[in-house]
């Protein structure tokens, strides 16, 4: 695997705060340009706080985190509090935050830092709605062949939808980003609910996490007990999904992954299916392949990798 440059785009909840840990117990595959975060799971000041919480817990308070956009595009902001809890962050009791935010607005750093370093060297890892980067793409158009890939967690299709029939949450919540991303010509990689509903921490992987007997082993033990229940009722599933930390584990060891590089479509007309992913799985269109869409992923190599980073720290 390629040593990566990245920044990760996030609106922490509890699996956003896996993949940042993942991301900063993994320095000899990654460098962090920055934390943006965006409204999503929870109104931008929550989003922005959790992110802080998440640097100290690991005790990376020098990370430069960039608050980023309060609301989508085009519609007013859809949070999911009946999933993460009222704080996006329920589960562990963890200290007020005391690190800085950077003075400069998530969109801005974006753009300077893909104009600033050469091209094609850093990969942007949204895990949240895709407000910033669509608002950054438009505007500085320019930095779209500057991006060397974009790994993001979003979308469904053989899964369907976790917040609509239709619609996965970071995709439904900002379906005109989701659109201009996905329209921007950079490579993407698409990690949708067909793979991270396959990355369930079932109680002896939340065991494994407990374990470590660290604050951030113990932490993410709490975290994942307390997202668990959602999906639990809905799905009946065998431990909560960690979606967002598949984008860090694949940036890592892409081997572990599967899927098919396919036309994905975003649906932002019908009120019905805003949001849907349209995905060719089967190309029976002309369409352009825009993305590699992820479909299955090897969980035990999955968890025994992230057990073994959290523990790093
Ligand atoms: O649908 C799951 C996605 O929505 C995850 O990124 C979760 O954190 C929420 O943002
Ligand atoms: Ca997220």
């Amino acid at each position: 695997m390629t040593f990566k440059k990245i920044i990760i785009d996030t609106d922490p909840g509890q699996d956003d705060a896996v993949a940042i840990l993942l991301a900063l117990a993994s320095p000899e595959n990654m460098a962090i340009l920055g934390i943006t975060t965006v409204a999503g799971n929870v109104p931008i000041d929550l989003t922005t706080r959790n992110a802080r919480i998440v640097c100290e817990l690991a005790k990376k308070s020098e990370t430069a985190i960039y608050q980023g956009c309060d609301r989508p595009l085009a519609h007013t902001l859809v949070t999911a509090e009946h999933v993460h809890g009222k704080t996006g962050l329920d589960g562990p009791v963890l200290p007020e935050p005391t690190m800085p935010v950077q003075d400069q607005h998530a969109v801005d750093f974006i753009i300077e830092t893909l104009r600033r370093e050469p091209a094609g060297t850093v990969t942007l890892c949204p895990l949240g709605p895709l407000t910033n980067i669509a608002t950054a793409l438009q505007k500085a158009p320019d930095i779209a062949e500057r991006i060397q890939e974009i790994v993001l967690m979003g979308g469904a299709y053989f899964e369907v939808g976790n917040i609509t029939p239709a619609a996965e949450f970071n995709i439904y919540v900002d379906p005109e980003a989701a659109e201009i991303v996905f329209a921007c010509g950079a490579p993407i990689t698409v990690m949708p609910l067909d793979v991270t509903h396959k990355a369930l921490v079932t109680q002896p992987r939340n065991d494994a996490f407990r374990a470590l007997n660290t604050p951030v082993g113990i932490a993410v033990a709490e975290m994942t007990d307390f997202f668990e229940r959602f999906d639990r009722e809905k799905y009946g599933s065998d431990g909560a999904p960690l979606h967002d930390p598949c984008v860090i584990a694949y940036l890592i060891d892409p081997d572990m992954f599967s899927g098919r590089q396919i036309n994905v479509e975003i649906e932002t007309k019908s009120e019905l299916t805003r949001g849907m992913t349209v995905a060719d799985w089967w190309r029976v269109t002309d369409r352009k392949a825009n993305a590699l869409f992820i479909g299955d992923l090897d969980a035990d190599r999955f968890f025994a990798l992230l057990a073994e980073r959290l523990g790093r720290l």
